[in-house]
């Protein structure tokens, strides 16, 4: 396994079928479900661990990102990396890029209308991931369906040579959705935050016993979450899967039920994907026990 920071050193590392991982590093198990993945199909696996200034909004966010890239490097090499490429951000953005990646539609509506410019950095520093890597498949996790929409439309719009792939959500034993936020809940935050994902599945519940209307699963969601007490969300929506376009009924084809909510300070996010043609919700994978991320040291 390499450690490398520019572009040329990766590609030079890369031989064959190349997978590209991209990541914001802190990784857990859902990041290394995507490594993995990209180890069964490719000859060459590189993780890349770079927090992207230009997809945060709030200063303090980016300030507080957890970061420890030797703990990452490990982790990577674990679960079958080759090659870490950790970039410096001076070497990605020596200025400010003049160039921004902007996918209308599709970026507009749920995570697009709460965080401001949010996918135009995700989308900008995604396609220089992808054209400095040149990998022939990266993979994305549906933990972020709207982000995984966005980078397909990207894709698909710029004839990007690469396949996109999308896997499941991996889930904490008790439901919370994998985040490398999580590591800011307090106890009682954790526990208050179980709500979003036991919301989900009541709603997938209702899905598979035949409800397909936007209203009746939101609805749902949002009345579990409002029993709980003090947690207001901060959008439930039903959006289709392709173009993460808000829907009013789940008809044909793949759609997710997302929500966000801030859970003290910590702002979260979790969807189930639903999957209308076999009227069968996906509730993601859940871990045995406790995540790596609890992990001390
Ligand atoms: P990050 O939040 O580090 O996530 C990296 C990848 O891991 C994303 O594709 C994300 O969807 C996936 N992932 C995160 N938590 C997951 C979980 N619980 N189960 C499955 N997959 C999960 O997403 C980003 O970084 C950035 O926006 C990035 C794409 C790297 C661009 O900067």
């Amino acid at each position: 396994m390499r450690v490398v920071e520019t572009f040329e050193a990766t590609r030079a590392l890369s031989e064959g079928r190349t997978g590209l991982v991209p990541t914001m590093g802190f990784l857990h198990e859902g990041h290394l479900s995507l490594i993995e993945a990209a180890r069964d199909a490719n000859e060459t696996v590189v993780v890349s661990v770079f927090v992207n200034p230009l997809q945060f909004g709030e200063p303090d966010d980016l300030a507080s990102y957890p970061r420890d890239l030797d703990r990452d490097v490990s982790l990577a090499a674990e679960a079958g990396a080759d090659v870490v490429f950790a970039p410096d951000e001076s070497y990605m953005y020596p200025v400010r890029p003049k160039t921004s990646v902007s996918v209308a539609g599709v970026a507009n509506d749920m995570e697009g209308a709460h965080r401001p410019g949010h996918f135009d950095g995700v989308a900008t520093v995604v396609a220089k991931l992808l054209s400095g890597v040149q990998p022939n498949a990266a993979y994305f996790g549906r933990k972020d369906a709207q982000q995984l929409a966005v980078i397909a439309t990207l894709v698909d719009d710029l004839s990007l040579p690469v396949h996109i792939v999308g896997l499941p959500i991996v889930r904490e034993s008790d439901g919370l959705a994998l985040s490398s936020r999580n590591v800011r809940l307090s106890p009682a935050e954790r526990a208050r935050a179980l709500v979003l994902s036991r919301s989900l599945f009541e709603a997938a519940g209702s899905f598979e016993a035949g409800e397909s209307k936007a209203g009746a699963l939101t609805g749902a969601v949002r009345a579990a979450i409002a029993a709980s007490g003090d947690i207001e969300p901060e959008y439930v929506e039903l959006a289709r899967a392709r173009d993460a376009a808000i829907v009013d009924e789940a008809v044909e084809g793949e759609y997710f039920l997302a929500v966000a909510a801030r859970v003290g300070a910590t702002r979260l996010i979790d969807n189930i994907t639903l999957d209308a043609d076999h009227g069968s919700a996906d509730r993601g994978i859940h871990l045995t026990g406790p995540s790596m991320l609890y992990e001390e040291g």
